[in-house]
């Protein structure tokens, strides 16, 4: 695609925010004295992020992944070449944010049934992440692949993270015993020089890797080499995907609500926030938006949900993440969302123009009920039900906002996730917290070692054997 100006407005991702306001939802809404009345403490976290974007010490190196990686690009592209040609089968091994961003991103670009097209109507490999230790899981991955045939990128910041750790020993032991040279068939991406996997990766005699740089954060990081070379691999524009990322920042720069993208989501989120609305759910009416949900939620939650301001201070804060999709759960949540009680927020995510249309046949002319449907097209019906959904919950009297892409391609997808990045840098500022730590994840990952009696975690084994599950509330 060749990006004009033009181009770029009509695909430009934009926020409504009509039925967030009192005009529409009469006293449940926001009225503008409020919404202004948040300007100097949006101002002030526009502020913060534009000072402090790129620095690594503050793990906000991720603002700058839309322009410094030309080289970087370079070489995941070259490999990601070489792993078509030589691999029939792509799986990748992390967790959390070094695993949600690339099933997102395969899920939103890619064909829904990838996997299951021949090899010539695909542009890579297989593909599987594997984000789970449930052994059926291990198990059934090996019954439908062919490990000689596959390349593993094993994803970790850390590489002590236990999950993606365990699944690297079994890949890297079967591969051994298959008679295979285990490096050739591994890519880790991983931290430069403290993560575990820069040891393994000496140790196998030098293992091809990428680096996630410092300053960037697992949740903040798909759009570094550990959502690039997964996405290059299966031929998606990761060029396109940072040019819609940058776009997005040029977008929010401006300290002004109403030019300012990121940071009117923010703005509107932290207000809902204080008005006890703590459940934000994320309703993508696009099955190829289905896990963006699920990126997000980690990003919102992981980020926001802390204990402590940054003066010390205790607070419990963040907003709960839910995730659903339009129009499936029409049929499930939306009754909750519209008369349940008044303390959620729904983000609509809605595409403007789908790539396939999918007429409807006339039919059942007898039947009024089912005979209206034909001569429109799916894509009327999915558009209309959006429109519908949005316009039910506003008589309701619920928060909504819509974020709309045009249509669905890298430049949008980069686009979007930019948008939420930096409202979720936003909404960290204005509510004081450590955005870029997660001390939560940490403590479990703690207790897990300890449990499977990790040295150096003798103290913590102790604390938990004292937790055990006590027979006297046991039904
Ligand atoms: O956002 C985060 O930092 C976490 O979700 C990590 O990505 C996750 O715990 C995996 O960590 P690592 O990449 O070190 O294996």
């Amino acid at each position: 695609m060749r990006l004009t100006d033009e181009i770029r407005k009509k695909l430009r991702v934009t926020v409504d925010y009509t039925n967030m306001t009192d005009k529409y939802l009469g006293e449940k809404g926001y009225s503008q004295k409020t919404i202004d009345a948040h300007k100097k403490i949006a101002k002030a976290a526009h502020a913060y992020v534009a000072e402090n974007r790129g620095k690594d010490e503050l793990f906000m190196g991720w603002t700058e992944l839309p322009y410094n990686q030309d080289a970087i690009v370079a070489d995941i592209l070259a490999t990601a070449k070489d792993v078509r040609k030589k691999f029939d089968y792509f799986v990748v091994l992390g967790i959390g944010g070094s695993a949600l961003g690339p099933i997102m991103a395969f899920n939103a670009l890619c064909h829904l049934h990838y996997n299951d097209l021949p090899k010539s109507k695909r542009k890579g490999p297989k593909f599987y992440v594997e984000d789970n230790v449930d052994p059926v899981r291990m198990k059934e991955l090996l019954d439908v692949i062919d490990i000689k045939k596959t390349c593993f990128n094993v994803i970790s910041k850390s590489g002590a993270t236990s999950e993606t750790m365990t699944q690297y020993l079994i890949v890297a032991d079967l591969l051994k015993k298959a008679g295979e040279n285990v490096k050739d068939h591994l890519i880790f991406t991983t931290d430069a020089s403290r993560g575990n996997l820069v040891k393994i990766s000496k140790e196998l005699g030098g293992v091809k890797s990428f680096v996630l740089g410092d300053g960037v954060g697992g949740r903040f990081s798909e759009l570094s080499p550990v959502g690039l070379l997964p996405a290059a691999v299966l031929g998606i524009d990761i060029k396109l995907l940072l040019k819609g990322a940058a776009y997005m920042d040029k977008l929010c720069k401006s300290a002004d609500l109403k030019k300012n993208p990121a940071l009117l989501c923010a703005t509107l989120q932290y207000i809902a926030m204080n008005d006890g609305k703590n459940i934000g759910v994320m309703l993508p009416y696009s099955d190829n938006l289905k896990y963006i949900s699920d990126w997000y939620a980690q990003l919102w939650a992981e980020s926001l949900g802390k204990n402590e301001t940054l003066d010390g201070k205790p607070c419990n804060v963040g907003q709960t993440p839910v995730k659903a999709l339009g129009v499936t759960d029409q049929h499930s949540q939306v009754q909750l969302y519209t008369e349940g009680p008044f303390d959620k927020v729904v983000t609509f995510l809605s595409v403007g123009g789908y790539k396939e249309k999918f007429p409807i046949p006339h039919g059942c002319e007898g039947i009024p009920d089912v005979s209206f449907l034909g001569g429109h097209t799916m894509e009327e019906l999915i558009r209309a039900e959006n429109r519908a959904t949005a316009f039910a919950l506003t008589k309701a009297g619920r928060l909504n906002y819509t974020i709309t892409l045009p249509e669905l391609n890298e430049f949008t997808l980069g686009q979007l996730l930019f948008l939420f990045e930096l409202q979720t840098a936003y909404a960290g500022a204005m509510l004081n917290i450590n955005t870029f730590n997660q001390p939560g994840v940490e403590a479990g990952k703690k207790a897990t070692f300890a449990l499977l009696g990790k040295p150096g975690y003798e103290e913590q084994q102790k604390a938990l054997a004292g937790a055990a599950p006590d027979p006297a509330y046991l039904v």
